[in-house]
């Protein structure tokens, strides 16, 4: 398959087909997105979509755009240019906050988890049980919190034996874990993981694909970025590739191979 300018994009005999049936709605619609720093166009009127319970990978080389696109997605960023529409509505996302509102989950090297925090903690950092009551019977629904925590890490196999402990003592693997764990239990609508297995080992990688998998087993789209081609082509089904802040490429990994995409990549 050839690669597809961003310009060609609008010509529906060339657009190439997700593994989704035809008609199904983009949970992601990204329209135009640009994002600039001064002078320098980071995202250039980029055209992304991602359709339900597909795992898609953001490829190109280091300044590609690749982290703007998904921060600007997760309201870390304001776009200069473009929108952004989730299951069909417009939205602006002004913060990592409202994006997680909106169910957006982030698996970043900082941003995902609050380091003083315990893995039920962060499940549940924000949107503590049952609200207010919380103040008032921290006991009760710290056991409730925790029993759900618990339950929710088991259904994964993850396991973290002191759910106390502050995230920042725990592996890479764990706190990526936890990350996943808290979306799979609120359900989000889209999960981004910036290089979630570049700082890991062998065994937490595969832990960590594997989790993309059960994300994905349950619904959740996801969005990974990732320099491992061997990690992308076992869990992603289409790849949207990148080169200067613009869309090359956007392909079914069933129709490509890892030599095309970096070839793609570079130019
Ligand atoms: N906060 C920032 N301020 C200024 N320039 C930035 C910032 N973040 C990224 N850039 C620049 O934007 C371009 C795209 O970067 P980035 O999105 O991090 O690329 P990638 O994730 O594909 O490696 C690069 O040229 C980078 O230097
Ligand atoms: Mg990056």
């Amino acid at each position: 398959m050839s690669p597809l300018a961003t310009e060609t994009r609008t010509a529906p005999a060339s657009i190439p087909q997700g593994p989704h049936p035809e008609g199904l709605a983009p949970v992601l619609r990204c329209r135009k997105l640009t994002k600039r720093f001064g002078g320098l166009v980071a995202v250039d009127q980029v055209d992304f979509d991602v359709y339900p319970g597909e795992t898609v990978a953001l490829l190109g080389d280091n300044g590609a755009g690749k982290s703007t696109l998904i921060q600007t997605v997760a309201g870390v960023h304001r776009p200069d240019g473009g929108s952004i529409e989730l299951d069909g509505k417009e939205v602006e996302i002004r913060s990592p906050l409202q994006a997680r509102d909106l169910g957006i989950e982030t698996v970043f090297q900082d941003l995902a988890l609050c380091d003083n925090l315990g893995a039920a903690e962060n499940i549940f950092l924000g949107r503590e049980l049952p609200g207010k009551a919380y103040r008032f019977l921290p006991g009760l629904n710290e056991a409730r919190m925790r029993s759900e925590a618990k339950s929710v890490l088991s259904e994964l196999h993850i396991n973290i034996r002191n759910l106390d402990a502050p995230v920042r003592t725990l592996s890479g693997g764990q706190r990526q874990a936890t990350a996943i764990a808290r979306a799979v239990y609120w359900k989000a609508r889209l999960m981004i993981m910036d290089e979630p297995t570049a700082a890991l080992g062998v065994p937490e990688q595969k832990k960590v694909l594997s989790l993309i998998e059960a994300l994905k087993a349950r619904g959740v789209p996801v969005i990974v970025i990732s320099h491992n081609m061997q990690d992308v082509f076992e869990v992603a089904d289409r790849l949207f590739i990148m080169r200067r802040g613009r869309a090359v490429a956007d392909l079914r990994a069933a129709d490509t191979n890892a030599n095309e995409v970096v070839r793609l990549m570079v130019g």
